[in-house]
């Protein structure tokens, strides 16, 4: 009798690390997950043991929670935004022994797919991965990765679904009563020399791109990434963007191989609202979250970066030094605008940038330096953030710079 409740016990603990997945996670790598949870960090993926589907109105879908993300103008390096827009981006995410998808839903009042004139710039969504994750690695600089940390983006455009919709929305479909081209190979060099862009006939409505930090997106092919998004009308003429990215876990070709035993994959997101003349680096973002695997184990290690915020940390405190170190000299903070426009805006700071950013480029200005005129001394490459030496800012004193930055959004 009591080898057979030894046996049962022994049973239960196995029954509950399947179900939690949690086995070998200490108390604190435990309330890691939790504290990612509750700051809304965490995207649960619900299994599925059917296709994903590509049509996001399928019943598939609502199987995977939703999860409502703010998202905020990129609003710290030019070119940026006239105005602030702060919305929602709803993320629900699915995944099978072969694939993983996502559908993002946001509001759009009007349809911008037609980008045959200059000045017109079309609706846009993309998700962003680490190429390498799960092994402690720092996370990359949340616009488009950098040097050491490169990214895999999925960029969805509303222009090529409508070409694959509709059929190509050029010049001569656009404007028909135009004058015709007496030398019309001037205008076909695009086509014929392959530019993505410039594509007529189209396979897939999202782009696979691998980048190393501004000014290094590089188009690929597609790794058999699929997506298909609609334009909804809802009530009182507001519409919304409904999309469906979907790839297989390993990429047929260049892209983030997921493996669901690494644990948390790390995802950020972008919108772009063409109405709005939003493209390149004019768009909404996130910074950096987490999608975990319904019913995988998380590795511990894949928690070793993961900063949530620091337990000891004085917020008051951390705006008086922001005070006393002067950073307004070359920073936009709340309230004032900075001496001289030579650092990033850093009014938004928490709504982009994780503590562990944050910290990082507090204690070590050159790991990461943003590439924009003034920003760096071209001889050298260095940023012009000053290095503060350990005498004059100590640890305490970056943790509560940090925190209190991270409250600025
Ligand atoms: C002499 C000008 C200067 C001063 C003073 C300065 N910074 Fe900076 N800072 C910069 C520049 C330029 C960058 C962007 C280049 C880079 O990535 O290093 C930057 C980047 C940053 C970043 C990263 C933000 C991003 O968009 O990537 C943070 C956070 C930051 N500074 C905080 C501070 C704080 C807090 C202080 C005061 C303790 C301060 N800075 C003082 C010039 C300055």
């Amino acid at each position: 009798m009591k080898k057979l409740n030894t046996l049962s016990l022994l049973g239960a603990v196995l029954l509950l690390t399947v179900v939690t997945g949690q086995a070998r996670l200490n108390a604190q790598e435990s309330s890691v997950l939790k504290r990612l949870a509750a700051a809304g960090d965490l995207l649960i993926a619900r299994e599925v043991d059917t296709e994903i589907p590509v049509d996001g109105s399928s019943r598939v879908w609502n199987k995977a929670k939703a999860y409502k993300i703010p998202i905020i103008s990129q609003f710290s390096v030019a070119p940026r935004v006239k105005t602030l827009d702060r919305s929602e981006l709803t993320v629900r995410v699915l995944y099978n022994d072969k694939e993983i998808g996502l559908r993002l839903s946001w509001k759009d009042r009007t349809v911008d797919e037609n980008v045959a004139a200059t000045e017109r710039f079309g609706d846009a969504v993309a998700v962003c991965f680490p190429m390498t994750y799960g092994n402690g690695e720092r996370l990359p600089y949340v616009g488009m990765g950098d040097g050491e940390q490169p990214v895999n983006i999925w960029h969805w455009k509303a222009a090529w679904q409508a070409d694959i919709d509709r059929g190509f929305q050029g010049v001569a479909e656009t404007y028909v009563n135009r004058m015709p081209l007496t030398t019309p190979v001037l205008y076909a060099s695009g086509p014929e020399a392959g530019a993505p862009i410039s594509q007529q006939k189209r396979a897939t409505p999202a782009e696979n791109l691998m980048a190393a930090g501004f000014g290094t997106l590089t188009s690929t092919a597609s790794a058999g990434l699929r997506a298909q998004g609609v334009w909804q009308k809802g009530f009182l003429k507001k519409g919304a963007w409904r999309v469906v990215l979907k790839r297989p876990l390993s990429p047929r070709g260049h892209g983030v191989d997921i493996d669901v035993a690494k644990g948390l994959l790390p995802i950020t997101f972008a919108t772009w609202d063409g109405g709005g003349s939003q493209r390149n680096g004019t768009k909404s973002i996130t910074r950096w979250r987490f999608i975990q695997f319904a019913g995988k184990e998380i590795p511990a290690v894949s928690l070793r970066t993961i900063s949530t915020g620091f337990s000891q940390a004085d917020v008051e405190r951390g705006k008086r030094l922001v005070d006393t170190l002067e950073c307004i000299k070359c920073h936009n903070l709340p309230g004032a605008a900075a001496a001289k426009d030579v650092g990033t805006d850093l009014r938004f700071t928490g709504a982009i940038f994780r503590v562990d950013y944050l910290i990082d480029s507090l204690k070590h200005p050159n790991q990461v330096v943003v590439p924009a005129p003034r920003y760096f001394t071209p001889a050298t490459g260095l940023s012009t953030m000053p290095q503060y030496a350990p005498e004059d800012v100590n640890e305490q004193d970056f943790q509560d710079m940090a925190t209190y930055l991270r409250t600025l959004q």
